[in-house]
């Protein structure tokens, strides 16, 4: 397989990744197979960009980033982080690790435990990451985190509960940056707030990845957002890579059917106007995908997408399609995707 050529000076090189499940199910045969939430993905993130994630739900973006940040262990494949492979290391090894890749979750309120005070929460990662910090200075950071993230340092003694969301999730930003990670990954991290408080945390988070100088990766269904925030986008489906590029190429000229579909789907969103021809003519629009998606235990042979491709070939359900460069660090999975600029047309 033809491996996008790794960025300058990536952060953080994944190759070969799968993160497979044993199936739930109270039943035997329920049980059966794996769950391929993860299965050979590649990843390439340069220091100090800001790498979006895209896809539908259930589509791996989560497992993904749980494997990242060592809370999944890797079924196999690898991931180097700053020189050193992660996908074997066990609990130990990876504590000195946690206080540089750190993750802020969908939903605030669940992933801040309601027994807590916010102080407590917020110095957390202090104590069980940094030993070399004093618990003398503990109070003093947490209040000047807490009003770097738009909060009063006040609030300290209250607990989760009492705020809205969007605080909430401004108590989780302070959380994960307390401990001055270089890797942020959001995970879904404004998806759960309202229009208005979504864009406020976002406009934080750029402001942060500034001050910071954070490498971001950027988990989101909001295609508005991904494109006004992120470097460079990867497109996932049923755990695989489909495609990835910078946003502007990735947004401007979608090449593969799965990234066509998704921008389809949410048009406005994208800000994606059909693609203009050399003679003026405008393509026809996408269709957002077809169906559901397959079940990641039972993925479709050949390529995964085939099932609910519109331009799907004999050839689609006889071997995976490899990502290969279709232009400026531009890669897409898709075996005609020049013929399928083609097809556009004709639909
Ligand atoms: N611990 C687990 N055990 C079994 N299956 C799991 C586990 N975690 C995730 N899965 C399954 O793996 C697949 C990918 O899930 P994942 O949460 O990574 O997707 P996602 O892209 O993050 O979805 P969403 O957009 O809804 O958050 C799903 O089929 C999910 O049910
Ligand atoms: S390889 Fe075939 S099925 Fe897959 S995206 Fe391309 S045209 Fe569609
Ligand atoms: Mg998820």
């Amino acid at each position: 397989m033809s491996l996008p050529s790794p960025p300058l000076s990536p952060i953080l090189s994944v190759r070969h990744l799968k993160v497979y499940f044993q199936p739930r199910g109270i039943l035997p045969w329920q049980r059966k197979g794996e769950i391929r939430a993860v299965d050979d993905l590649h990843l390439d993130l340069r220091a100090g960009e800001t790498l979006g994630i895209v896809g539908e739900s259930g589509c791996g973006k989560s497992s993904l980033a749980r494997a990242l940040i060592g809370l999944e262990t890797p079924t196999s494949g690898s991931i180097r982080y700053a020189g050193r492979e992660l996908a074997n290391l066990s609990k130990k090894d990876w504590r000195p690790l946690r206080r540089e890749l750190q993750m802020v979750f969908q939903d605030p309120l669940a992933s801040l435990s309601p027994k807590m005070t916010v102080g407590q929460i917020v110095a957390e990662p202090l104590r069980e990451l940094c030993p070399e910090i004093p618990a003398s200075e503990h109070a003093q950071r947490v209040a000047a985190m807490l009003e770097r993230v738009g909060l009063s340092r006040d609030i300290v003694d209250r607990h989760p509960h009492e705020f809205s969301g969007g605080q909430a999730q401004r108590i989780g930003i302070a959380r994960a940056l307390i401990v001055k990670p270089k890797v942020l990954i959001c995970d879904e991290a404004v998806s759960a707030l309202d229009v208005s408080v979504r864009a406020q945390i976002v406009n934080l988070l750029v402001e942060l990845r500034q001050e910071y100088g954070l490498t971001l990766i950027f988990i989101a269904h909001d295609l508005a957002i991904v494109r006004y925030l992120c470097d460079r986008v990867l497109v996932m489906y049923l755990g695989k890579v489909m495609e990835q590029a910078g946003a502007a190429d990735l947004f401007g000229t979608p090449k593969h059917p799965y990234t066509r579909a998704l921008m389809a789907a949410a048009p406005a969103a994208a800000g994606a106007a059909p693609p203009v021809e050399a003679d003026g003519k405008k393509k026809k629009k996408p269709k957002p995908p077809a169906g559901d998606l397959p079940s990641p235990a039972h993925p479709p042979m050949g390529c995964v997408f085939h099932t609910r491709c519109p331009l799907m070939e004999s050839a689609c359900v006889a071997s995976v399609p490899s990502l290969r460069r279709v232009g400026v660090e531009h890669y897409a999975a898709c075996h005609f995707v020049a013929a399928s600029d083609r097809a556009e047309l004709q639909r």
